[in-house]
């Protein structure tokens, strides 16, 4: 399911946005042009990732500190060890779509 979420430029750059959608939590994050959407619960103890710091390509959690890649959700850092789920994002006309696969 693709879901219509704001123009791009309604979404704050270098920061998370929590959204709830489909009974999914999800972390949206923006760096320049490029968009990254997560599972919005650390997987260490579910912290939400959408407060926490964005460092280049990684969201460090704001709980204990572990780092996730943006485009991956990999556990690149302790004390996680689990990868996060990801969620496909695009743009078109200007406006932020998410895709959230009914499995997922
Ligand atoms: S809750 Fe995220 S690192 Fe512990």
């Amino acid at each position: 399911m693709r879901v219509q979420i704001a123009p791009v430029d309604q979404i704050p750059n270098e920061a998370g946005l929590r959204l709830e959608l489909e009974g999914h939590r999800i972390a949206l994050f923006r760096v320049g042009d490029s968009f990254y959407a997560l599972g919005d619960r650390c997987s260490h103890a579910e912290a939400s990732l959408a407060e926490g710091e964005v460092f280049d390509d990684e969201v460090e959690c704001p709980r204990h500190g572990a780092a996730f890649g943006l485009a991956d959700g990999e556990a690149r850092t302790l004390p996680a060890t689990s990868p996060v789920p990801t969620y496909s994002v695009d743009v078109a006309d200007g406006v932020v779509y998410l895709t959230i696969d009914e499995e997922s």
